[in-house]
């Protein structure tokens, strides 16, 4: 079946951005000129996708309006030297249909997934954290290359990365056993684990290709770490009574949730603009 769904969960609060974020979606921080969510739906549409589910809260209307027609700014830059700068956006928007549904309170990352379901129905799906930016210039995005894995091995599958040890607490580290180069089926899973609790350094980012059992699995799922619903403890569940796997992927991943990615990226996307000229 292809995957032609893609949840974004965005209803998170971006505290780490204040006081930027205090009026703005944390997904409309611009990288260059594009907002950080544009980039995740074009690694969708690159992927196969056309349907993007996004999950929102109070004070994200904006990217409603960013995947929508401005007729004002149109019409005043029609026929003008800027009108091109609109080709882009106007175009992805042409590739794709956009729902939304909202997150009420902010219970975690397993609790804005299971809100996609009315969303997504009941066939695999895409899900991306538009925080975390992956790039892999000249070839395939990273939801492409797991989507290929996916049609291999028919099940969830998770994105995954080497981090420093004393960053494990920032993720959800796998353990598993490698049956394919870059390619683990995972036997463990821990969120936020410190250094001496962690099972290995390979951490968990943020995209995933999900089969529609994981919302009866998060249903089922206890509130974990800091009262959250985590889809680190689903995935986990859902591992046990089948096969999730973990995927080292090729490209760069930033992460922007953090100033200190968020201007790595900036200054990555620059150079790379720069160089092409
Ligand atoms: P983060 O914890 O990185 O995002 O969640 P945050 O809470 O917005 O940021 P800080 O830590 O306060 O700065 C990862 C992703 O999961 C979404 C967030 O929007 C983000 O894309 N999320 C998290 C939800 O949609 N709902 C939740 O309840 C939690």
């Amino acid at each position: 079946m292809k995957i032609t769904k893609c949840l974004f969960p965005a209803a998170g609060y971006g505290t780490r951005f204040l006081p930027v974020t205090k009026a703005m979606p944390k997904e409309m921080l611009p990288i260059l000129t594009k907002p950080l969510i544009q980039y995740g739906v074009e690694e969708a549409v690159e992927a196969g996708m056309n349907t993007m589910a996004i999950i929102t809260g109070r004070g994200k209307r904006a990217i409603e309006d960013h995947f929508d027609i401005s007729y004002e700014l149109e019409n005043q830059i029609k026929g003008t030297s800027k009108e091109h700068l609109l080709t882009e956006i106007r175009d992805l928007i042409s590739k794709c249909t956009f729902t939304y549904t909202r997150q009420v309170e902010m219970k975690g990352l397993g609790d804005a997934i299971l809100k996609g379901e009315a969303l997504i129905g009941h066939e695999p799906f895409g899900v991306v954290l538009a925080d975390d930016l992956c790039i892999n210039p000249g070839d395939d995005g990273v939801l492409k290359q797991m989507i290929a894995l996916n049609d291999k091995y028919r099940c969830s599958v998770v994105a995954i990365m080497e981090v420093p040890e004393d960053q494990t607490y920032k993720y959800g580290v796998i353990d598993g056993k490698e049956i394919e180069d870059g390619v683990f089926m995972i036997s463990d899973m821990v969120e936020k684990p410190e250094p001496d609790e962690a099972p290995s350094n390979l951490a968990i980012i943020g995209r995933y290709i999900l089969t529609p059992e994981i919302f009866d699995v998060i249903r089922q799922t206890k509130p974990g770490k800091n009262g959250e619903l985590q889809i680190t403890d689903a995935l986990m569940n859902l591992a046990r009574d089948g096969m999730v796997l973990a995927y080292k992927f090729k490209g760069n991943r930033f992460d922007c949730g953090s100033v200190e990615g968020y201007v790595e990226a900036t200054n990555h996307l620059h150079q790379l603009e720069n160089s092409e000229g």
